[in-house]
């Protein structure tokens, strides 16, 4: 027979809490996370998906040759997506009660992921799969950084990591699909 495993709360406390601090909003006192390195962590996010919209915007208006149309309509979606990520991870910020910076001053440097434009499509293609693997790792580390501490910012970015995931799979069989696949990535700009 499995074991009850019983649900404790003082509701009293909790109703007594949330009417303290509502100018907090939904930050109540039982959020557990460092709020700004959390905030912090989620600008650099926001700075990465700014720069993967324009890049995959770049490739979408520059793909040259005669692959391009399927490859332009996955830059495009991509793109699209990439701006849906954007404005969660924002909105998410003033949840939290911080400031989304949208500054382009400074965006690259905030951004985990380099905006290299490429040469050609098979360029193209691949510094998007090498941005998204860029992604992947740092948005996974800032899920196991989250851990129990703040579950609905753990869940958003749970979320966006399997979309990047998807976009670099996306990626990765363009590239087998071009007969590419295997060939490495040009070495990072310093
Ligand atoms: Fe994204
Ligand atoms: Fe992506």
């Amino acid at each position: 027979m499995a074991v009850k495993k019983p649900f404790q709360t003082d509701i009293e406390n909790i109703r007594k809490r949330a009417r303290e601090h509502i100018d907090k909003g939904a930050v109540t006192s039982g959020y557990k996370a460092d709020r700004e390195t959390v905030i912090k962590l989620l600008n650099e996010a926001l700075a990465t998906e700014i720069v993967c919209v324009l890049r995959y915007k770049y490739h979408y208006y520059m793909a040259p040759g005669i692959h391009s149309q399927s490859v332009k309509s996955e830059f495009l979606e991509h793109a699209n997506e990439e701006q849906v990520h954007a404005d969660r991870i924002a909105e998410r910020i003033t949840q939290l009660n911080g400031t989304p910076n949208f500054n382009p001053e400074g965006l690259l440097s905030r951004s985990h992921a380099d905006y290299v434009p490429g040469d050609d499509l098979v360029d193209m293609i691949k510094e998007d799969l090498v941005a998204e693997r860029i992604a992947v790792d740092s948005y996974r580390e800032i899920v196991t950084y989250l851990g129990e501490d703040d579950p609905t910012t753990r869940r958003m970015m749970e979320e966006i990591l399997a979309q990047e995931e998807e976009h670099a799979e996306d990626m990765a069989t363009l590239l087998e699909n071009l007969g590419k696949k295997g060939e490495p990535a040009k070495p990072a700009v310093a």
